[in-house]
């Protein structure tokens, strides 16, 4: 019997349609060669950690619900383990910390569980989903295949059918700040969901912008249309202020990345906090990681990321 095993997830960006996809509109997100390394081993002393850059996370109820749930597919328990997880990505800043993590128990799961090799995708896709549930509440499942996969893709989930294409993008520096407090994303697309039922004669044209506007940016990031791709990113950002997901902090830190040579700027992830992302310009990313160093926590990354992980 296997007595311990390790695996990783991956975090994400998602640089077109966040909220959008939950109503069937294609987004586009990326992998990130960071995320989450899950170690679980058999123990009589039942233990569960979690460890970031900067200090150990609580294990609130939420997480304990979401590793019960994720677990159970498994025929695992946490009484019966010692669980120790290690983010390499900020939690809660909509970098997919929740599915990297998830992806990366999950597979350390399948391996303790030795499932055999037919079954192991769908029993984590539906571990993950189960436990993605917790965090997002109606979640699309982009952070879930994020974790999962490599390079950048677009996902689409319309009335049940999902696709998922990968795409071919050059090389370039994205740099991500970290600006604002963490908000729920369960919240946050709860509000979204509100705002429709609420405005039912205006949301559905609105969401069908995001869908409009993530189709032109496949084919400028596609092509290296660098200058068309920055302004698709803006007005993406508007749209994600317009449904309320934005604050102060967050729209501020895309004027400085844009005053500072970025060729667009928008909230990545759910948004009420957390992150943005921004396309560097001519000048690289240097000048827009010093004009935001002085909000919070600066990320330079060349995406696509190398594809192996360790
Ligand atoms: C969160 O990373 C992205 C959202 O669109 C929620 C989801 O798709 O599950 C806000």
């Amino acid at each position: 019997m296997t007595e311990t095993a390790t695996a990783q997830g991956r975090g994400k960006l998602i640089v077109f349609g966040e909220h959008a996809v939950v109503y069937g509109q294609p987004a586009i997100a990326c992998s990130l060669a960071r995320g989450a390394t899950a170690t679980i081993r058999r123990s009589h002393q039942p233990d569960w950690r979690v460890l970031t850059d900067e200090r150990p996370l609580q294990v609130n109820d939420q997480v304990l619900l979401a590793g019960a749930r994720l677990l159970e597919p498994f025929g695992l328990c946490a009484d019966e383990l010692d669980i120790e997880v290690r983010l390499q990505i900020p939690v809660g800043a909509g970098l997919g910390s929740s599915a990297a993590m998830a992806v990366a128990l999950a597979r350390a799961a399948a391996r303790l569980q030795e499932i055999s090799p037919d079954q192991i995708d769908a029993r984590i896709d539906q571990a993950v989903a189960a436990s993605e549930a917790v965090f997002h509440g109606a979640a699309s499942g982009i952070d879930q295949r994020a974790a999962m996969g490599s390079g950048f893709f677009a996902f689409q989930r319309d009335d049940g059918h999902l696709q998922i294409d990968p795409l071919t993008i050059p090389t370039r520096s994205w740099v991500i700040a970290r600006v604002a407090p963490s908000a729920s994303t369960a919240e946050m697309v709860s509000g979204v969901a509100t705002l429709c039922d609420r405005h039912p004669e205006v949301m559905p044209g609105l969401i069908d912008q995001f869908g409009a506007i993530t189709r032109a940016g496949m084919r400028t990031l596609e092509q290296g249309r660098w200058e068309d791709v920055g302004e698709l990113m803006d007005l993406n950002h508007g749209l994600l202020a317009a449904i309320g997901v934005s604050t102060p902090a967050l729209d501020e830190a895309c004027h400085r990345a844009r005053s500072a040579g970025a060729l667009g700027a928008k909230i990545t992830g759910a948004g009420g906090g957390g992150c943005i992302v921004a396309l560097s310009g001519d000048d690289g990313p240097g000048p827009i990681a010093a004009a935001l160093g002085s909000l919070g926590p600066v990320y330079s990354y060349e995406l696509p990321s190398p594809t192996s992980m360790p």
